[in-house]
């Protein structure tokens, strides 16, 4: 997915789907807007009509839609009108920031290797809900957040970037949530500033980073490289 154009880099056409907050939706709107992300967001899309990251989306200026997955009567026909929809925008890259619905296969198939999750927790460790009281629960010494290719295996799919935090003694899973959101806030952004940039590519088989095969994720700190 390499986005340079004789040496210039051109925006990276991209749809960012949410269901909730969207302080992940923010992160990348301010990354875009003050740090020279390129990245163009030509649609955010929320399967919830109340979720506040469509507030933040148009308080950007960034189309917004809602395929309400209550109005279908199964996940199939729903996710057929969710691609149509998608596709109408033609991104390279499809974002899940904070977008709590399991995809399905077809559609996991269709954008195979141009669709990225983040998840809250350093994976493999706690796929699935809850993870911050489970990473508790668990007493490991760090928690984070992951961003991974999305497969047909949940929250399984290659990951690229993670953050990790300490746990603190004084931990609920509040406090834990806070700091792990801080972090998301970082490698979001700097996961599709790779692939925007053509740092991060996929082909069949490997993830390359700079030119190099990804064989375990890059664990970030405050001094990976951002351009
Ligand atoms: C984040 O914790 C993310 O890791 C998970 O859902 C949450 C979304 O938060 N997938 P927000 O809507 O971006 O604030």
């Amino acid at each position: 997915m390499s986005n340079t154009n004789s040496g210039n880099i051109t925006a990276l056409p991209i749809v960012v789907l949410i269901s909730g907050n969207g302080s992940n939706l923010q992160a990348i709107i301010d990354a875009t807007q003050n740090d020279g992300l390129p990245v163009e967001i030509r649609a955010v899309i929320s399967n919830r009509p109340d979720a506040y990251g469509l507030k933040r989306a148009r308080a950007a200026n960034i189309p917004t839609e809602v395929v309400d997955h209550k109005a279908f009567s199964n996940r199939a026909e729903y996710e057929v009108a969710l691609q149509q929809l998608i596709d109408q925008h033609s991104p390279a890259l499809v974002v899940l920031a904070g977008y709590m619905r399991i995809l399905g296969d077809v559609f996991v198939d269709h954008y195979q290797g141009r669709m990225l999750n983040i998840h809250p927790s350093l994976l493999p460790a706690f796929p699935g809900l809850n993870t911050h009281q489970r990473a508790l629960d668990a007493a490991v010494t760090e928690h984070g957040a992951s961003i991974h290719f999305v497969t047909n295996e949940l929250d399984g799919g290659p990951v690229i970037l993670q953050a990790a935090v300490p746990l603190l003694p004084t931990d609920d899973a509040k406090t834990l949530a806070q700091r792990v959101h801080t972090q998301e806030h970082k490698i979001y952004p700097l996961a599709i500033r790779w692939i925007a940039e053509g740092r991060l590519t996929v082909s069949a088989d490997e993830i390359l980073l700079d030119q190099k095969p990804l064989n375990q994720p890059v664990k970030y700190h405050s001094t990976v490289k951002a351009c």
